[in-house]
């Protein structure tokens, strides 16, 4: 049976083996799917024994996005500017590269939440590889405004001037912001997104609440307990809470078409994780 798996440190967290299982079931695809711990200094080895042994594709997850960006032979438009891959497809010794997690926040966002981005004010909190990640696909959807700020303005420098062609071809005010610049103290945005780590080290929220809007989306891409803090501080404050589950099953299904050529429903499998839990 084709074999496919997800790479990461830690990864008994995973949910991805329960999301592929029930996209298989649900498009009658044979498949299996499970989750392997790399050691930290050997992803590449592990990467090439489930490449030797037939493995036909893999996710992958922290910390080694970066390093399977640098291992692919073939990379993807996504993958050279988010300099990160989620998604790797082996086919005889080439390995094909594809970065879907932007592709997902996309589809949550506007499909599932129905949260148009053409047109909007767009900041993007962070500036590590979970921000490199999505820029891209979220620049794509041509956004009016979209600004990225970080505790080291440094790195969203990079980052912005990274993608400054693809914000010029689609029109897009694309800045880079340190946390105290005054724009964050004197504007709100139609849609926030919080791409940084604070959720996870129980941080506060690095920007001022002034950044949200009535109404607006704001958004985590992590989910369980780390979104909460941020969810939380969105919804005091007014705005439309989201958290990363739906970009989770999004980014997932878009795998799946990588390797697979079909597209699995989403809709329900995104109910169903949720159910799952929230029983846990
Ligand atoms: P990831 O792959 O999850 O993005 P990362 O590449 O280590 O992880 O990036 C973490 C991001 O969260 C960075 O933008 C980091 O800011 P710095 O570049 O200044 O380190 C941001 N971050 C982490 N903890 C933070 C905190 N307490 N307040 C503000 N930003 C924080």
């Amino acid at each position: 049976m084709d074999t496919y798996c997800v790479f990461g440190h830690p990864i008994e967290h995973s949910k991805s083996p329960w999301i592929h299982a029930r996209f298989a079931q649900l498009t009658d695809q044979s498949l299996v799917y499970h989750k392997t711990k790399a050691p930290l200094d050997g992803f590449a080895n592990s990467l090439h024994a489930f490449q030797h042994q037939g493995g036909k594709g893999c996710n992958v997850t922290l910390p080694f996005k970066t390093e399977a960006a640098a291992l692919a032979t073939h990379c993807s438009p996504r993958v050279l500017l988010a300099q990160a891959c989620n998604t790797l497809k082996f086919d005889g010794q080439t390995i094909y590269g594809e970065n879907t997690d932007g592709l997902g926040l996309v589809t949550d966002l506007v499909r599932n939440a129905g949260c148009q981005l053409k047109g909007k004010s767009v900041l993007l909190i962070g500036a590590g590889g979970a921000s490199a990640g999505v820029l891209g696909p979220l620049l794509c959807e041509k956004p009016r405004q979209l600004w990225v700020c970080n505790r080291t303005a440094e790195k969203a420098t990079e980052l912005v001037q990274r993608h400054a062609t693809l914000a010029s071809e689609q029109e897009v005010d694309c800045q880079a912001l340190s946390l105290q610049h005054e724009g964050l103290f004197s504007q709100s945005f139609d849609v926030v997104i919080n791409a940084s780590s604070s959720s996870l080290h129980q941080g506060e929220v690095p920007v001022p609440h002034s950044v949200l809007k009535q109404g607006g989306m704001a958004c985590d891409l992590m989910y369980g307990p780390a979104a909460q803090g941020f969810m939380q501080w969105a919804t005091a404050h007014g705005a439309q809470a989201r958290d990363g589950l739906g970009m989770l099953v999004e980014q997932a299904a878009e795998s799946f078409y990588v390797w697979r050529g079909v597209r699995p429903p989403t809709a329900p499998v995104l109910a169903e994780l949720r159910a799952l839990l929230a029983q846990s």
